[in-house]
């Protein structure tokens, strides 16, 4: 399984830190086959030590240059860096980043061989319009995406799930995942609303290969609760 941490703007450089020590402790006795990942706010990117991967939440697709409030991969590679979360159905909404620029961030890490959690996810009103209309939505997300890129793992996240409280049922899950995985062949996660109260039944879903969290994963002992369920 694959447990991620998303801790969009939560968390501090200082108490970052403090997580990740108390985390990397916790996962002496994780399984060998899982993995986990954590992805801090830009000003809490460091070099750290331990049994999990560091990704960022944004990057820009560029070396270095005149980007004014973004990041490259000079800033990337000081502490090297090389996975990233790539259209966050966040960005896409606040930052208005659409599906053409995604793409472009996606390809221009890809050519850069950074590992990539590439989000997808449906608004509600898709969502009550049924099956076909979530399919349409969600494939529509992979223009411009390769994805026989043997780096990407693929997270769906459906929007009104995220920040709710009000997880997808295990049926919207399993179907949902069944479609995605019936055109695509990479590992594919489920977010929204995870947590110590339903991670069992969330992972125990077939076509679910590990979970994006994000409110859950930001007390430590959440996490692990988890990644130890
Ligand atoms: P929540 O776990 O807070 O619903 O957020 C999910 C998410 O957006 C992770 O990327």
């Amino acid at each position: 399984m694959i447990y991620a941490a998303n801790f969009k703007t939560n968390h501090t450089r200082t108490t970052t830190r403090a997580y990740i020590e108390a985390l990397s402790e916790k996962l002496v006795k994780k399984k060998v086959e899982d993995r986990v990942f954590v992805f801090p706010p830009l000003t809490a990117l460091d070099r750290f030590e331990g049994d999990f991967t560091i990704g960022t939440q944004n990057a820009y697709p560029t070396q270095n240059g005149a980007y004014t409030g973004e990041i490259g991969l000079e800033q990337l590679n000081e502490f090297d860096i090389t996975t990233i979360l790539i259209g966050h159905s966040e960005r896409r909404e606040h930052m208005h980043e659409d599906q053409q620029t995604v793409a472009k961030k996606y390809h221009f890490f890809m050519e850069q061989g950074f590992e990539i959690i590439y989000c997808i996810g449906e608004p509600l009103e898709v969502r009550e319009s049924g099956d076909d209309a979530v399919a349409k939505y969600l494939l529509a997300q992979f223009k411009g995406i390769d994805l026989s890129y043997e780096k990407v793992i693929v997270a769906y996240e459906p929007i009104w799930a995220i920040g709710t409280g009000r997880s997808a049922t295990v049926e919207e899950i399993a179907s949902t995942h069944a479609m995605l995985k019936s055109n695509m062949d990479r590992p594919l996660l489920y977010g929204g609303s995870v947590k110590p109260a339903n991670i069992k039944e969330i992972t125990a879903i077939d076509g679910v290969d590990g979970v994006l969290v994000g409110s859950a994963s930001l007390d430590v002992e959440s996490f692990s609760q988890m990644i130890f369920c």
